[in-house]
């Protein structure tokens, strides 16, 4: 029985001894990563100068780290001004949890694996190249990849499916050639998906329609695609924010998009859209601002766009639609900007605009309008740009355009303008006929 108790009491004293000994050694071990992090670090302000002591102990104090339960499992290095290369070492920092780069100067390659506790991982706007054909499958739990704005110059890594668990995806702003994979449509926690600004092509895939937890998506500039917006992108009905501009989309914009109920901003200019404008857009009663402009859409504005009550951005410029301006522009509350420059409206310019008292900035130039200036442009007080050249307006320039001291640019040539100019018009140099 003796012997039993002496045997449990060592059992125990080396058991808590064992523990302790790797808890610290472990500590020990995130130590040592740091510091041969830091080694590998080039940097011109002494902002890593907490990271000098000999004693490991002291590391959850270092400047950017976290610990909890004696391991760090927070590094935050986030705009830091740091340049040079990131060591590998960084990967046994076994409990990492959030992991961020972000907003240095990185150079060369990087990979993550083995951190199987990693949440957040934030490389963004630095220069690491290469590509990012990781082991995903060994940071399964990942939530947060933000890779934006870097210089890798790879295939759009398909291990990423792994990553079950992936609500925010942004690989913009970098070198990603070939097709969108079709399986990206099987990342379904995604919440927010950017793929703009790479050198991708091909369709965008149906498949995409099927993140329907998706409440942003942008996949614009620098990619050229073929074909055009899948009409299965209507299956997203929680999408808030769209922005598909400038990767040469051609195609109708598919009705189907009516069915966003969320979205607030709906951006697909700098395209070769063509057809009317889907009367079914006027369903999306939440869309602050809406750009189609600089695409080749046809007909009219559709009086369906009377139910957009919360719009604050219109542009529907560089277009080939025709018919009215409709009276109901003038009633939208909240309209501070309306482009609708380059097309062939005709008609007058409805006699209430910028009775709102919002409006900041008006270009009809380049249409057929005829009928007078209406007088309460600049009732906001922040009118700062008015363009109304090229079309046919008569009569008289409003007073009230003369005591508009936001205004910054004027042109109202090229119509058929009489009487004087106002007083205030001569504090502006471009105020004159052009
Ligand atoms: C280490 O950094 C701490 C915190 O910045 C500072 O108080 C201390 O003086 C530094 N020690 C040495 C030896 O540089
Ligand atoms: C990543 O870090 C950058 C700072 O460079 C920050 O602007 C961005 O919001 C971060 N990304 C996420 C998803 O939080
Ligand atoms: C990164 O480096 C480039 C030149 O290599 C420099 O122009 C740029 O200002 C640097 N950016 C930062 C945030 O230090
Ligand atoms: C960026 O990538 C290009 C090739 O894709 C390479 O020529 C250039 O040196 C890279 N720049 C950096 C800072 O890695
Ligand atoms: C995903 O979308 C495609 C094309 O839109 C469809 O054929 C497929 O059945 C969908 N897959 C799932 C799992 O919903
Ligand atoms: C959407 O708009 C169309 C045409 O404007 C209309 O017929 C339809 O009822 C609307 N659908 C919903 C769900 O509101
Ligand atoms: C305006 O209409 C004329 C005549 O129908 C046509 O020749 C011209 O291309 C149209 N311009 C635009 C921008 O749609
Ligand atoms: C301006 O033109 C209108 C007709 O378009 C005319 O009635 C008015 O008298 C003209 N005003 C001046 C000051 O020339």
């Amino acid at each position: 029985m003796k012997i039993f108790q002496e045997n449990m009491v060592s059992f125990i004293v080396l058991t808590l001894f064992f523990l302790i000994g790797t808890s610290s050694s472990s500590l020990v071990s995130d130590f040592h990563a740091l510091v041969t992090l830091k080694q590998g670090f080039e940097f011109a302000d002494p902002v890593l100068s907490s990271w000098n002591s000999s004693s490991p102990s002291s590391v959850c104090s270092w400047v950017g780290i976290q610990c909890l339960e004696g391991r760090v499992v927070s590094v935050d290095l986030t705009d830091m001004n740091l340049y040079g290369s990131v060591s590998p070492r960084i990967l046994s920092l076994e409990r990492l949890i959030h992991l961020s780069l972000a907003g240095n100067n990185f150079t060369g390659t990087i990979e993550i694996a083995n951190l199987i506790s990693l949440h957040s991982l934030n490389i963004s706007n630095n220069q690491f190249s290469g590509g990012l054909d990781w082991s995903y499958s060994s940071i399964a739990n990942l939530e947060l990849f933000d890779a934006y704005n870097n210089n890798f110059t790879a295939f759009l890594p398909l291990g990423i499916l792994s990553l079950s668990k992936l609500k925010y995806l942004d690989l913009g702003g970098n070198y990603f050639y070939g097709e969108i994979p079709e399986s990206y449509g099987n990342l379904l926690s995604l919440e927010y998906l950017s793929l703009a600004g790479n050198d991708l092509h091909g369709k965008i895939p149906a498949e995409l329609g099927n993140l329907t937890n998706l409440k942003e998506i942008y996949l614009g500039y620098f990619n050229v695609f073929e074909g055009g917006i899948p009409v299965q992108f209507g299956k997203l009905v929680n999408l808030v924010h769209m922005d598909l501009s400038s990767c040469e989309l051609d195609g109708r914009i598919p009705h189907e998009l009516g069915n966003l109920k969320s979205l607030e901003t709906l951006f697909l200019h700098i395209n070769l859209l063509s057809g009317l404008i889907p009367k079914q857009l006027g369903n999306l009663t939440g869309l602050v601002n809406l750009d189609l402009s600089d695409n080749a859409l046809t007909g009219e504005i559709p009086f369906e766009f009377i139910n957009l009550k919360q719009l604050k951005l219109l542009n529907l410029f560089m277009n080939r639609l025709h018919g009215s301006i409709p009276e109901f522009i003038a009633d939208l509350l909240d309209l501070e900007t309306l482009g609708l420059w380059m097309n062939n409206f005709t008609g007058e310019i409805p006699q209430k605009l910028g009775q709102n008292g919002k409006l900041q900035m008006l270009d009809l130039s380049s249409n057929k309008l005829t009928g007078t200036i209406p007088r309460n442009l600049c009732a906001s007080h922040q009118l700062k740009i008015l363009i109304l050249l090229k079309n046919f307006l008569f009569g008289p320039i409003p007073d009230g355009l003369g005591t508009c001291s936001s205004l910054t640019r004027v042109r109202l040539g090229e119509n058929y303008l009489n009487g004087t100019i106002p007083n205030g018009f001569i504090y502006l140099a471009s105020a004159k006929s052009s």
